[in-house]
């Protein structure tokens, strides 16, 4: 039985040590909003917070993250009002929207590393969080607006 930290609450779960975490966030905890795409840490749907840094939960193996802090998709704001949401409803980034509990997750913990990117900064933490409809363009204009949103100055 392992202990794990999500979003504030304690689980206990039975699974192997070896099961990836996007495994039993999905399964056995039944937060859905992390996704699947490649299941080999190439795409970014995946992406979490473990102690506020963003790992891909398909490579990360359960047994290693006992103990850790977790943050999922559900667990960044309470309301829903974290500036990278806000930013991503703003601006209507997503088109079909599977990637993009991944891609806010990347955002968010970028944000906290730098508080003022540009452009080529946004491109270069975000480039691994791949968007098979294409909406980069909308990612990089959010990943600005969070950021000044966070530091007060819009919306
Ligand atoms: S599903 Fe984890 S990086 Fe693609
Ligand atoms: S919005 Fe469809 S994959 Fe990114």
């Amino acid at each position: 039985m392992a202990k794990l930290s999500v979003n504030g609450r304690a689980y206990f779960v039975d699974d192997e040590p070896d099961t990836p975490l996007l495994w039993v966030l999905r399964e056995a905890l039944q937060l859905t909003g992390t996704k699947f795409g490649c299941g080999g840490g190439h795409c970014g749907c995946c992406t979490v917070h473990i102690n506020g840094e963003a790992m891909r939960s398909c490579r990360v193996r359960l047994g290693d993250v006992e103990g850790a802090i977790i943050t999922t998709i559900e667990g960044l704001s309470a309301t829903s009002d974290h500036p990278v949401q806000k930013a991503w409803v703003e601006l209507q980034v997503p088109q079909c929207g599977y990637c993009h509990s991944g891609q806010i997750m990347q955002a968010a913990a970028f944000l906290t590393e730098n508080v003022n990117p540009t452009d080529d900064e946004i491109d270069v933490a975000m480039r691994g969080n791949l968007c098979r409809c294409m909406t980069y363009l909308r990612v990089r204009k959010a990943v600005k607006l969070a950021a000044e949103i966070k530091s007060g100055g819009k919306l």
